[in-house]
Order: structure tokens, then sequence, then C-alpha cells
């Protein structure tokens, strides 16, 4: 298989400048201190301590990526940010579609197949989120939510683009809450969304595209989760904001 292993740390709004300075110095020593060749390890601080971050992520392998971002190129859209400014200052990775951008923000699937657009075009790599809510697993739509996400935002794109796409699977009911998804819940998920790419894209495309779970990973569930065949890594919420923790998660590899 020739994907990566990913851990992805989402920050959400949480940490300063200080604090941003303080936990990238942390995850760097750690970093150091473990042998992780297969394994690629992305932060995402808020908008206004990209630059630091990135500053201070040099000459190490910690990557560096942006929480959302604006879909035009620039103009009058106060308060936004554009995948050009991104690059600008040295951020290669965009996280479009978390389950709180959908909720609070009124991100829809139509948005978002714009920004992943705008992303592309930038030449930003795009962690892709999507997942279904609690009403729909109860109600055994949770395929079928996940299909139409992926479908609608995504399935636009040519094969090619799939090279700068990584796949974030997240139950909406496990972010948070301390509830994961069992890993066989999450790799059954996988399983389904590893054969939608391939029969829209072959398996040569499906099978190289990275896809994370994210809901609720820490120290203790990281391991069994990872070792299931098709899920490659996580995106992190909570447990990226401690740097012991994060190293536990990253080295459950
Ligand atoms: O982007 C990260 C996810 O929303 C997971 O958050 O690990 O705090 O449940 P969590």
């Amino acid at each position: 298989i020739m994907r990566k292993n990913i851990v992805a740390g989402n920050w959400k709004m949480n940490n300063d400048l200080k604090a941003t300075k303080k936990l990238v110095k942390k995850i760097r020593k750690s970093l150091k201190k473990s042998d992780l060749k297969d394994t690629r390890v992305i932060i995402a601080p808020t908008f206004v301590n990209l630059a630091t971050a990135v500053k201070r992520s040099k000459k190490s392998k910690l990557e560096v990526a942006a929480q959302n971002m604006h879909q035009a190129k620039n103009g009058a859209f106060t308060g936004e940010v554009s995948a050009e400014m991104l690059r600008s200052i040295g951020v290669k990775t965009v996280i479009l579609g978390h389950s709180e951008r959908r909720a609070y923000f009124g991100e829809t699937d139509e948005l978002l197949a714009e920004k992943v657009n705008a992303a592309l075009a930038n030449k930003l790599e795009v962690i892709f989120c999507f997942g279904e809510e609690l009403a729909d697993r109860k109600a055994g739509k949770e395929e079928a939510v996940v299909e139409s996400q992926i479908k609608n935002a995504l399935f636009h794109l040519e094969a090619e683009a799939f090279k700068k796409i990584v796949l974030a699977y997240e139950p909406v009911w496990a972010i948070g809450t301390g509830e994961t998804a069992s890993p066989e819940q999450a790799q059954d998920m996988h399983a389904f969304i590893r054969k939608t790419l391939a029969d829209k894209y072959g398996s040569d495309v499906a099978n190289s595209v990275s896809i994370l779970y994210g809901g609720s990973v820490k120290p203790a569930n990281a391991k069994e989760i990872f070792s299931k065949p098709d899920v490659d890594g996580g995106l992190i919420g909570g447990a990226a904001l401690k740097a012991e923790d994060f190293s536990a998660i990253i080295n459950a590899f």
C-alpha cells in the first residue's frame, strides 16, 4: 500500500500565541525521540498563529495546516482568508468540511466543493471531513449520508486530484463526546468509503487515499483504531492539545 499514515491535530479555537509556541516546541521535542518514517504529523492552529507555527516547525517533520479558508481568490469578504494567503505563509494543507463548520457556520456540500476547488487550484492539500450524525446512524443511514457528502463535494474532481486529498471520517456523535466509534465501526465505514472511491475512480486511486478517523481518539484507544486496515490515521481534537497525549497517539502506529 502506497498511502501514508497521518496523525493530524485540529486545535480548533484553542491556544493563543504563547501556548502555540509552547506546544509546537513540545511536539517537536517528542518527534525527535520517536522513529516515525512512515507517519506524517500535522497540526492545525488557528489562523492568527499559523505563520508562527510554520516558522517554528521548520527543519522538523511537523507540518502545519489551516482549519478553514474562503473559496474566493480575494475581495470584499471581511474576516476571511484565502487559499493564496495560506500558501504565501508556507501552509500546504487545509482542513475543509469539519462538522463544526457545517453545523455552526452553515457550510454545505456545495460550498465545500467550491472550497476544495480553490484549495487545489492553489496547490493546497485538503483534509476533507465528513460524517453522519447520531440520528442518521440510529436510522441506519450512515453510509448513505457519508456517500452523499463525499459525492457532492468531491466527485466532480479528476482522479489526479486525489493525490492532494486526505479524507477524514468523523462521526458527529463521537466528536468531543468521549464516545469513540468502535474500531469495527470505523473499519466498516472506512472500507465503505474506499469502495465508494474505487467504484468511481478505480482501485488504484482508492488504495492511495489516506482515510483518517476522528472523534474522541485518545492514547488509550488509538492503537486499536489505527490497527484497522482501512484506517490510515486520525484527526485529533481534544487530545491534540496536550503534547504528551498527541505524542502517544502518534506513536500508536
Ligand atoms: O477535528 C477533530 C475532531 O473534531 C475530533 O475532536 O478528538 O475532540 O473528539 P475530538
